[in-house]
């Protein structure tokens, strides 16, 4: 399982085009020398992920954060195309729905079309890299973005159990080319940020639903009593309440400890769609 060296320019590949591989996307395509293809299921819905960046990076343009010429720039280095065309991707980040099955079978075909040397990433918040990756021919390794994923500086990077060092050097060379802080987690459920900050989630759900206090009390208590930049339900809808739903799963299987059942409140939200801010409904509401 050799890996090739990471150069510039680097050819990149991003499969799934939704909140984080578009973020994702965004940040890889910020080093220049970087060239991304950005994919999904099929063209229009790559196309909504580009667009969506674009938005994104209009909005920051407009409000002087941001050069239009360095927004132009950003948005050059990403197209839009087919999965079959990353058949020349040195990295292909896979961030696509959060269910194993999903992740093996794209990996196949990934595996199937790619040059030898390309390492395959997954940017999943507690599935195993080990299982994702197995038996297949190329390096598969975890880089585990934060949302919004073009701001949050870590990438976690995970190992799997057949992952080559070099795979991981490489992940990291990239993570840090992009202006990001690659920390190595060994694999295990919830890797470091998610098996913390998930259960934190769940606790406020909770606190909530005991009627200590209302959600914004709560948000506004973690906010100024412990200096977090949000609340921890705002949080919760921003990463998605299936996601967090789906975590806290994961942390209690794998783990067979019951302080990490998921709260019934936090499952009558999902099962209801108040998904959070995607859905315009979760702790809060979102017009
Ligand atoms: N895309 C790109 N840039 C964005 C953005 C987005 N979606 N949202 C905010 N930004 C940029 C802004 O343009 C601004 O840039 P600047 O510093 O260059 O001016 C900067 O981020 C700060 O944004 P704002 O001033 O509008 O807003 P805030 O200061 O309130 O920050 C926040 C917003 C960055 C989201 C901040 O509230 C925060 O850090 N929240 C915590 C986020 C967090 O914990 N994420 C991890 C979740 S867990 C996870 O993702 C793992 C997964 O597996 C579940």
């Amino acid at each position: 399982m050799n890996v090739t060296t990471y150069h510039t320019p680097a050819l990149i590949g991003v499969v799934g085009a939704g909140t984080m591989g578009a973020g994702i996307a965004e940040a890889l395509a910020s080093a220049p020398g970087h060239e991304v293809i950005l994919c999904d299921a099929n063209i229009e819905l790559a196309e909504r992920g580009k667009q969506r960046i674009e938005e994104g990076l209009a909005r920051r343009v407009r409000s002087g954060k941001l050069e239009a010429n360095s927004a132009d720039e950003l948005s050059s280095r990403i197209r839009v195309a087919e999965i079959e065309t990353l058949t020349d991707r040195e990295l292909i980040v896979e961030a696509i729905v959060e269910q194993l099955e999903p992740k093996r079978s794209l990996f196949e075909r990934l595996d199937g079309i790619t040059v030898a040397g390309a390492v395959l990433a997954t940017n999943t918040s507690s599935l195993s890299i080990t299982e994702i990756g197995r038996g297949l021919s190329h390096a598969v390794v975890g880089m585990h973005f934060f949302n919004p994923a073009p701001v949050m500086k870590l990438v976690e990077v995970i190992a799997g159990a057949a992952t080559p060092p070099e795979a991981i050097v490489k992940a990291k060379a990239i993570a840090e080319r992009i202006g990001k802080t690659p920390v190595e987690v060994a694999e295990g459920a919830g890797f470091v940020v998610n098996r913390i900050l998930i259960p934190m989630i769940n606790e406020a759900v909770e606190v909530l639903g005991a009627g200590t206090a209302s959600a914004e009390d709560i948000d506004a208590a973690l906010r100024l009593g412990a200096n977090h930049p949000m609340g921890p339900l705002a949080l919760g809808d921003l990463v998605g309440l299936d996601v967090v739903l789906a975590i806290m799963e994961v942390l209690q299987s794998e783990t067979g400890d019951p302080k990490y059942r998921p709260h019934p409140i936090l499952r009558k939200y999902v099962r209801a769609g108040w998904l959070g801010r995607k859905t315009g409904r979760g702790f809060h509401v979102y017009p």
